[in-house]
Formats: structure tokens, C-alpha cells, sequence
């Protein structure tokens, strides 16, 4: 059973976490819109050999909303203050997606506490200029009021055809979570995504495994580009998914699990 735990810092007035398990740590970082709930599904079946640590950034679930100027790199110390308070030293880091941008930033900042990165549907580069053009067309678009309007109609895109078909509930459930989101949230989260600087450099000097894991319906991190990515670590553990597109811990999940848990092993028996 999850456990939720809040802590208060100078920086972060509340932030909200879930532990789960014991073992060896792997954190678990939520994309966008969504919170640490988004690993429902992943948590229970991890706790089994890990502890497992599930945020909520700063803005999303339990966690307060600390500004529109958020970056993913305040996003990754929130993620060291929660570690911090639980006396952990050295994780296994898992982002979805904007989580990912998080995680590596996180191992860009924290380094030493990494013993391995999985990037779920993630990569390591910044947004191009046609990308970020959509992304303040869409912060506009919130502003005037058209947040459900956004929701409704980015999430669907999220899932593969055949998964949307066949759990026509689970992409409700996800859009009913995204619409609880205040629209300041969604906005600070689409800040730090533009800004974030291009971090592909640093997958070559990292010590650490990296693993990718890749939908082959994905429209946003497509198997092309995270591939691509992968040729510049040294230790890479690459699985793609079929019928999967954006959401691999819904769609996939027991799959995506064994490869977590494969991969964690291997981080923290070198
Ligand atoms: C996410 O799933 O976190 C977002 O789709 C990431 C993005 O828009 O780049």
C-alpha cells in the first residue's frame, strides 16, 4: 500500500510523494498533464523488489505550485530535496517524458546519487523553434480560458490506436486528472519545457546505464529521434513497444515493468 508523505522547504512550501516498498530506490517522474498518479499501475508491481518513489512536481496533486518561472531544473531539486529528507544517496531516476527532461537534469546536477537513468518516451534535447511556437500558442490559448478545450483534445493523441479502442476508460480517466489541473500549472510546466537547454551532450561523459524506452506509435519522442539519441552513451538498454505510442506505463505495463526491473538490477549490481 502506498504511503503519501509531504515535506515543507524554504523552496518548495509542500511537496507531495508517495514510498512505496523496500529495496534499492527507483524513482518514478511523472510527464505532463499529469501527477505522480500516473504510475499506478507501475508502483505496486516494483514495490515487490524496490523502494519506490513517486513525486508530484511542484503544482500538480499534493505538491504547491511555486510559480510560473518554473524550470525542469527547480523540478529536479525538488525531486533531491524529497531524497534529501528520506536520507537516500543514490536512486535509479525513470522520467516519462517531462519527467525525463527532469531526470536528466537531475543527473546533470546530482550525478554522484544516479546508478542509472531510464528515459520512458524522453529525450535528452531541447524543444526546436516550430515546437516552442506550439507551445505559446498553447499557453495562450489556456490564458483566454481554453484549458479544457487543450486537454481534451492533447490527451487522446497520448495512446496508440488499438489502446484507445480497447480502453476507451483509461484515456477518460486520464483526461478527467488533467482537467483537475489548475491552468497556472499547465503553463509553468510549458515554461520550463521551452526553456530547457539541450542536455544530449552530457550522455556521452555519464557513468551511469541509460535506458530508452520507446512507443512505436510515439509522435512526440518517435522511436527515430530516441534512437538516435542512444548512439551517444555507452551503456544503453533500448526496448520498443508495439501498439504503444506515449504512455507505455498504461499501455504496456507489465512489459515495461520487467524491463524497469531488469534494468535497475543492472544499474545497481555494477
Ligand atoms: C509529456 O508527456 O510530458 C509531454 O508530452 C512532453 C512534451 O510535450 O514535450
Amino acid at each position: 500500500m502506498e504511503e503519501t508523505r509531504i515535506i515543507y522547504t524554504p523552496e518548495f512550501p509542500q511537496l507531495a510523494y508517495r514510498k512505496i516498498g523496500n529495496g534499492p530506490v527507483i524513482v518514478l517522474l511523472h510527464g505532463f498533464p499529469e501527477s505522480g498518479r500516473l504510475w499506478y499501475k507501475v508502483w505496486p508491481l516494483l514495490a515487490k523488489s524496490f523502494t519506490v518513489i513517486v513525486p508530484d512536481f511542484p503544482g500538480t496533486g499534493g505538491s504547491a505550485f511555486i510559480g510560473e518561472d518554473l524550470t525542469v531544473e527547480k523540478m529536479a531539486s525538488s525531486v533531491k530535496a524529497i531524497l534529501d529528507s528520506e536520507g537516500i544517496d543514490k536512486a535509479v531516476i525513470a522520467g516519462h517524458s517531462m519527467g525525463g527532461y527532469a531526470a536528466i537534469a537531475f543527473a546533470e546536477l546530482y550525478k554522484p546519487m544516479v546508478k542509472g537513468l531510464c528515459m520512458l518516451h524522453s529525450l535528452a534535447g531541447a524543444d526546436n523553434e516550430e515546437r516552442k511556437e506550439l507551445r505559446l500558442k498553447s499557453i495562450e490559448l489556456i490564458r483566454k480560458g481554453g484549458k479544457d478545450a487543450f486537454v481534451k483534445q492533447m490527451i487522446p493523441n497520448l495512446f496508440s490506436t488499438a489502446f484507445k479502442k480497447q480502453h476507451p476508460d483509461e484515456v477518460s480517466a486520464q483526461i478527467s486528472g488533467a482537467l483537475e489541473l489548475p491552468p497556472e500549472s499547465l503553463i509553468a510546466f510549458y515554461n520550463a519545457m521551452i526553456n530547457r537547454p539541450d542536455r544530449t551532450s552530457i550522455l556521452q561523459g555519464v557513468v551511469f546505464p541509460l535506458q530508452w524506452l520507446i512507443g512505436k506509435e510515439d509522435t512526440i519522442a518517435t522511436p527515430e529521434k530516441v534512437t538516435q539519441q542512444s548512439l551517444h552513451a555507452n551503456v544503453n538498454f533500448v526496448s520498443v513497444y508495439t501498439d504503444c505510442a506515449h504512455m507505455g506505463m498504461l499501455e504496456k505495463t507489465s512489459i515495461l515493468v520487467n524491463d524497469l526491473k531488469s534494468f535497475a538490477d543492472y544499474s545497481y549490481s555494477r
